[in-house]
């Protein structure tokens, strides 16, 4: 993307898939964005010390205006919900040592019914800067009908983008793009979803590539739900697709952590575990507040977190993939190899690979060191295996030892699911 915004994953924050919007949307009854919920929920990334391990990055997500524009033209901040204004939590968030991250849309509208940016691009983006804005999420609903086609959206984001670099207050905002969510939905040739990737992995640092994570309404398990609420293996599925586009400053996002909000303690490490191993965003969309020792234990690990946090940059690829365990590992910038064994089963399965498997050569001669990242303990073996709980992820650091020659690229694996 050309400059040096979000040479690792963003980190954070948002409010969307725990708090929704007021209108009763996506969910009955959820409370939306207000400046006390959202610096309640910053407060808590400082208190909990998620935010001194890097989740700093608080964004307001859809709901945040009024339904019109004023006579200027410009956006309108809903002073019932935030009544200090934007430039207040700009100047809040950043006394905290975070920072802002602001929600708009390139369509005519928000897909929450808001007013969105077409038309105002430079207008809108000024006007974020000025307020102190970091980071700006913008969502693709409501595309007027003559760019809504995938050169269309590449080219509007792309202008987007040059607003962005052409700000007034000459600030830095990563950009978080949401272009390609809208050509993998239901889509069943998915050409032009691969166009507008590779158009935003161009002009954004990270964008959303298909569906919300989930949808708080409809029932069924936050772990696997679709069709169309989505789910953790369902973005685990996409995403695992994507990983020749992910490199610093250039990431693939699966959409939030839902950690502790519908998912089991397992599911939710697994959830961290597959997110760190994909280089994705760990933006929480969880009340931060009230986390469990479970879920502070899962989001503060400090070997994951620098799993997804490697200066590589490099995604995991798909070793093998069976139906029930699915191996992935990822090279890492000091010279290991990350290595990851998903069991998506409802029953407890024992599981392994082989060091050549994950890239390491040199035969019987090569035994690594292997830390399980959930226990700490480190083995030498040449084997990587571990007793998979039901939903379960087990996750290492395997460092080659000397008799270790030479790497294989890891596999890619085509095909959804
Ligand atoms: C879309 C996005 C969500 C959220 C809502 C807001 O569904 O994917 O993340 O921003 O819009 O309306």
């Amino acid at each position: 993307s050309g400059n040096a915004l979000a040479l690792t994953p963003p980190m954070g924050f948002n409010n969307w898939a725990r708090y929704g919007c007021d209108t009763d949307s996506p969910n009955t009854g959820d409370q939306g964005p207000s400046q006390q919920l959202i610096l309640e929920q910053a407060q808590a990334l400082v208190d909990t010390g998620l935010a001194a391990k890097g989740y700093d990055t608080v964004t307001i997500d859809d709901c945040w205006t009024t339904t019109a524009r004023d006579s200027e033209g410009n956006l309108v901040t809903d002073t019932e919900k935030f009544p200090q204004g934007m430039a207040y939590i700009g100047s809040r968030l950043h006394e905290m040592g975070l920072r802002f991250g602001i929600y708009s849309d390139i369509g005519t509208a928000t897909c929450g019914g808001f007013p969105g940016s077409w038309g105002h691009f430079q207008q809108d983006v000024d006007l974020f800067a000025a307020w102190g804005v970091d980071y700006i999420k913008l969502d693709g609903c409501n595309m007027p009908s003559s760019a809504s086609d995938a050169d269309g959206y590449i080219d509007a984001y792309g202008d987007f983008a040059a607003a962005m670099r052409a700000n007034s207050s000459g600030r830095d905002m990563v950009f978080s793009e949401s272009s390609p969510a809208y050509f993998s939905i239901g889509a069943t040739d998915l050409s032009d979803w691969y166009d507008v990737i590779d158009g935003a992995s161009r002009t954004g640092q990270l964008w959303r590539e298909g569906y919300d994570v989930k949808m708080r309404n409809g029932g069924g398990s936050a772990w696997d739900k679709n069709s169309n609420g989505a789910g953790v293996m369902t973005q685990y599925g996409y995403n695992s697709l994507l990983s020749r586009y992910a490199a610093p400053g250039s990431w693939n996002d699966p959409d939030f952590l839902i950690t502790g909000d519908g998912l089991t303690a397992e599911e939710s490490r697994s959830q961290f575990a597959l997110w760190a191993m994909m280089a994705s965003p760990l933006i929480l969309s969880t009340d931060v507040a009230s986390l469990s020792t479970d879920s502070l234990a899962t989001l503060g690990n400090t070997d994951l977190i620098a799993i997804d946090q490697d200066p590589l940059g490099r995604q995991a690829g798909v070793v093998s993939r069976d139906g029930t365990v699915d191996v992935l590992a990822r090279p890492l910038a000091n010279g290991d190899r990350a290595v990851s064994l998903l069991n998506r089963g409802t029953t407890a399965v024992p599981a392994s690979t082989t060091l050549s498997a994950v890239g390491f050569l040199g035969g019987a001669g090569c035994s690594a060191s292997v830390k399980d990242l959930w226990t700490g303990a480190t083995t030498t073996t040449s084997t990587i295996g571990a007793t998979l709980p039901p939903h379960g992820t087990a996750v290492f650091r395997v460092t080659p030892g000397a008799g270790c020659t030479g790497q294989q690229p890891t596999g890619q694996i085509t095909g959804i699911g």
